[in-house]
């Protein structure tokens, strides 16, 4: 099948805004495609090899972030949060679990959302449904819900400063091990997670004195002063992922320049529609969402058509079945694929299969349940022999009130207080943290 960035357009595509403007949208398509790419390919590649580890069992991907970014919540002080969040489960992760951590943000471009309905309902209102700050705007009335195609210039730009202060907090001192004690969120409520943090950080600072005392010279040391962030997106909306896609100078491959790794959501997986096609043609990681329907010819299918070489580190299936369905219906399919010899790197989204209407009509996630579809997905791999290699969350590192449960204790009266999500409802710093140590004890348990 013939591929080139714009060959997308030939096949039957979901969950796309319809522009008004055919013309305005042309001109911002235009523009994009000459601004420069996010990312480089060089750096792609260093994730693809670090992703084969984890489809290996040799490292693990911790993959998290906001559901949907927003042009109104965007400033400094909620990606240092974001930042520092997921900082901190990688080191819990890495100490407590003795893993290496590959660390991927939902960050600088998760912006548009496939959406279950095209029309929302309020107060005897309907309107077309937000699709995320990329295409329309959240508030409900007619104009907002316009999708307006110099959204995308503006996703780009917030991407691009999103990415330097990222760059910068992972080079710059701020991920330096030494510096650990300051990560810490320290909200008030959480006193047990407070002192579990402060004696992982205070080991890690014994370990590190320990190492300068036998004359290992960590100041110089990149891994211990710097970070890795990479980052990545459901590419859904595909004007905008095709004008970021370049040729790699040095290679003669495409590659998706708007994020490290992409993935193709649940709803739009389809074997032989656009989106597939699309990232079938570039080089970069593929992630692809798998819900409790997915049959096993499926991801075969899947398989042959996004990762034909048998590349490890290509292709991320990402099992969002939720709690109860995973147990039912993913011990199969794993067995039928893994017969089949695919290099899948498996990660778990215990969010996305375990979404509730609260009674207060709070849309949320019960942690417990969370935890349980993440424990199951680590008891199946272990039935099968097969490898945990990852975790995909939606979390904020704020203190908001999304999800219920957990050790701050979110009920559904205070889900309200601060319920900020303009998607779907994100773990908060706590709940992330909480999380991280229970899925530190799972790794913990697959080297015994
Ligand atoms: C998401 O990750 O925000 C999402 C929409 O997921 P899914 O495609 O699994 O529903
Ligand atoms: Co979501």
């Amino acid at each position: 099948m013939s591929w080139n960035r714009d060959s997308w357009r030939n096949f039957n595509i979901k969950q796309q805004p319809v522009y008004l403007n055919l013309e305005e949208l042309k001109s911002v398509e235009e523009n994009l495609s000459t601004l420069p790419p996010l990312v480089f390919a060089g750096e792609i590649r260093s994730l693809k090899k670090e992703l084969a580890k984890a489809t290996m069992g040799e490292s693990f991907l911790l993959q998290g972030g906001d559901c949907a970014e927003s042009f109104l919540k965007y400033n400094a002080n909620s990606i240092k949060n974001m930042f520092k969040v997921i900082l901190q489960m990688a080191v819990i992760l890495t100490f407590a679990g003795s893993f290496p951590i590959v660390k991927v943000g939902r960050i600088a471009g998760q912006f548009a959302k496939p959406r279950s309905s095209d029309f929302e309902e309020k107060d005897g209102k309907k309107l077309p449904s937000y699709r995320g700050d990329i295409i329309n705007d959240f508030n409900f009335d007619a104009n907002s819900r316009i999708p307006d195609p110099n959204r995308m210039l503006k996703a780009y730009f917030q991407s691009a400063t999103t990415l330097n202060l990222l760059r910068a907090f992972s080079r710059g001192g701020y991920a330096n091990l030494h510096e650990i004690h300051r990560w810490n969120l320290g909200f008030v409520q959480r006193t047990d997670l407070d002192e579990k943090f402060n004696k992982l950080t205070n080991e890690i600072t014994k370990a590190l004195d320990f190492m300068s005392a036998c004359g290992i010279d960590i100041k110089n040391t990149p891994v211990i002063n710097e970070t890795k962030l990479y980052t990545s997106h459901e590419a859904l909306l595909l004007p905008y992922e095709e004008a970021l896609t370049r040729v790699d100078s040095l290679t003669g491959d495409w590659y998706d320049c708007s994020a490290h790794m992409l993935w193709i959501g649940e709803r739009t997986r389809e074997i032989n529609d656009a989106h597939v096609h699309f990232l079938s043609g570039v080089k970069n990681p593929i992630g692809v969402k798998v819900g409790p329907n997915v049959t096993s010819s499926e991801i075969l299918e899947l398989c042959d058509r996004l990762n034909p070489e048998n590349e490890a580190g290509r292709l991320n299936l990402i099992v969002r079945m939720g709690c109860e369905k995973i147990k039912q219906n993913f011990p199969k399919i794993l067995k039928e694929v893994k017969k089949e010899g695919r290099n899948i790197l498996w990660s778990s989204d215990p969010m996305h299969g375990n979404t509730v209407k609260a009674s207060n009509d709070y849309k949320t996630r019960e942690f417990d349940k969370i935890l349980e579809e993440v424990r199951n997905f680590f008891e199946i791999h272990k039935s099968e022999g097969t490898h945990p290699g990852g975790i995909h969350l939606e979390m904020s590192g704020e203190n908001v009130t999304e999800c219920t449960g957990g050790a701050f204790n979110v009920t559904e009266e205070t889900l309200a207080k601060r319920y900020e999500t303009q998607c779907d409802p994100r773990l908060n710093a706590d709940q992330a943290v909480e999380l991280a140590f229970l899925v530190a004890n799972l790794l913990k348990d697959l080297k015994k």
